[in-house]
C-alpha cells in the first residue's frame, strides 16, 4: 500500500520533470506498459480472495488513472510547446525586401481597367460582366441586329463549330444553346447592356469593361481586344447627359481640364441618334498627346469609340417601356485609350507576353488608382 504510493509520487514526479517525448514514453512504459509495474501489480488481483482484491484494488486503480492523467496531461504541453517552437522557428519576416527576386508588374490593360473603374465608381456607375462565349441573341438580336443585319457580316465573328457534327467529310455545324442561339465569342461588350437590364431592370448606371474577339490582325486590330461599356437608364436622360459623362470620364482620365470631345454623327443599330466620339490631340515628340481643340492648328482629331441613345427596341427587347426609360450607351476602346495614355505605338505589343515591355510599360502592384491620389500614377 504504502509502496504503491511512494511508487506513484515518484513516477508522477519523473512525469512532471520529463523535458522530452521520449522521456515520457519511457516514463509510461514503466508504468502502464505491458511489463511496466502498474500493470503487474494489476495483474496479482486476479490471484487474491474477493476480500483481499476488495482491500487491494482502489490503490492500484488510483495509481493507474493518476499515472495515466498525468502523463496525458503532460504530452499535451510537450506537444504545445514543440509547436510553439516550430512556429518561432519558421516565421517568415515579411518586411525583408526580395532583392534578388524577379519582380512583377500590372499589365497596362489591367491598370487602365482599374482606372476606368475608379473614375466612373465616383460617378455612381457599377460594374457589371457578361460572359465572353455569348450566343447570338444577346450579341446581335437583342442590340436590333437580326439575321439578316449587315453589322453582323462585319464583326468577323468567331463562332463555335459544333463537335457532335464534325466529321472528315461532313461540314462542321453550328453549335447551339438549348435556346436554339448559336454560340459565339463575344464581338463586343454591348450584350452586357441587355444581360444587366434584365437582370437588374431599370434605372441602371453600369460600365462593363472586358474581352472581346474578333477575327481580325494588324499593327492596330488583334483577334482579342478590350472595350468598356457604359449604360445609363432612367427617366429624362438625354444627349447632354451622355456628352458631360464622357467629357467628365477624359478629363480624369487624361488628367487635363484642356480635352475637347467631338460627337460626330454615325450609325449603330442599337443607338438612335448615334454619335462617334472624337477626341483632339496634338503630335508633341513623335507621340500623340490628348488635349486641345481638334480644329485648331497642329491639332487633329481621334476616334475613341461609339455611343448613342439607346434603341427603343433595345429597351423592348431587355423587357423595358420605352415610353418609360430612356438612356445612352457607349462602348470605348481600352486598349486604344492606353496607348494614348501612356504613348505605346503597336497594340501587338500589349499581348506578346514581353517582359522587358511588360518591366518598361508595367505599374507596380502598390500604385493603386484612387481619385484622391491620382488614377495614373507612373511606376
Ligand atoms: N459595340 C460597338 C462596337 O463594338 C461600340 C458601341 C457603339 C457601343 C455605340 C455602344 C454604343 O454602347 O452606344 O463597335
Amino acid at each position: 500500500m504504502t509502496d504503491i504510493t511512494s511508487r506513484t509520487e515518484a513516477a508522477l514526479a519523473a512525469i512532471a520533470a520529463a523535458t522530452s517525448l521520449d522521456a515520457l514514453e519511457a516514463e509510461r512504459l514503466e508504468t502502464l506498459g505491458k511489463k511496466g509495474w502498474v500493470s503487474l501489480a494489476l495483474k496479482t488481483l486476479g490471484g487474491m480472495t474477493p476480500e483481499e482484491r476488495t482491500q487491494a484494488a482502489p490503490a492500484i486503480q488510483s495509481a493507474r488513472a493518476a499515472i495515466a492523467d498525468a502523463l496525458d496531461a503532460k504530452k499535451a504541453a510537450l506537444e504545445a510547446a514543440a509547436l510553439e517552437e516550430q512556429l518561432a522557428r519558421e516565421t517568415v519576416d515579411l518586411t525583408l525586401p526580395a532583392a534578388a527576386a524577379p519582380r512583377g508588374s500590372v499589365h497596362p490593360v489591367s491598370q487602365v481597367m482599374d482606372e476606368l473603374a475608379e473614375i466612373f465608381a465616383d460617378l455612381g456607375f457599377a460594374v457589371a460582366t457578361g460572359p465572353e462565349i455569348e450566343d447570338d441573341w444577346h450579341n446581335f438580336t437583342a442590340l436590333n441586329m437580326d439575321e439578316t443585319h449587315p453589322a453582323r457580316a462585319m464583326h468577323d465573328t468567331f463562332y463555335f463549330p459544333d463537335k457532335t457534327l464534325a466529321s472528315s467529310s461532313e461540314a462542321v455545324g453550328q453549335q447551339k444553346t438549348p435556346e436554339g442561339r448559336e454560340v459565339l465569342l463575344r464581338t463586343h461588350t454591348s450584350p452586357v447592356q441587355i444581360r444587366a437590364m434584365l437582370d437588374q431592370g431599370a434605372p441602371i448606371r453600369i460600365i462593363a469593361p472586358g474581352r472581346v474577339y474578333r477575327s481580325d490582325s494588324d499593327a492596330t486590330h488583334t483577334p482579342m481586344f478590350h472595350q468598356v461599356e457604359g449604360l445609363v437608364i432612367d427617366k429624362g436622360i438625354h444627349l447632354g447627359h451622355l456628352k458631360w459623362t464622357l467629357e467628365t470620364f477624359f478629363k480624369a482620365f487624361f488628367e487635363r481640364e484642356d480635352i475637347t470631345l467631338r460627337l460626330r454623327p454615325s450609325y449603330f443599330p442599337f443607338t438612335e441618334p448615334s454619335v462617334e466620339v472624337d477626341v483632339g490631340y496634338s503630335n508633341e515628340g513623335g507621340r500623340r498627346v490628348v488635349g486641345g481643340h481638334g480644329d485648331a492648328p497642329g491639332h487633329a482629331w481621334m476616334e475613341l469609340g461609339g455611343s448613342g441613345m439607346v434603341n427603343a427596341r433595345v429597351l423592348e427587347f431587355a423587357g423595358l417601356d420605352p415610353k418609360e426609360w430612356q438612356g445612352f450607351a457607349f462602348g470605348l476602346g481600352i486598349d486604344r485609350i492606353a496607348m494614348l495614355k501612356y504613348g505605346m505605338n503597336d497594340l501587338r505589343a500589349f499581348f506578346d507576353g514581353d517582359p522587358r515591355w511588360l518591366a518598361h510599360y508595367g505599374f507596380s502592384p502598390f500604385d493603386q488608382p484612387t481619385l484622391s491620389a491620382g488614377v495614373g500614377a507612373r511606376a
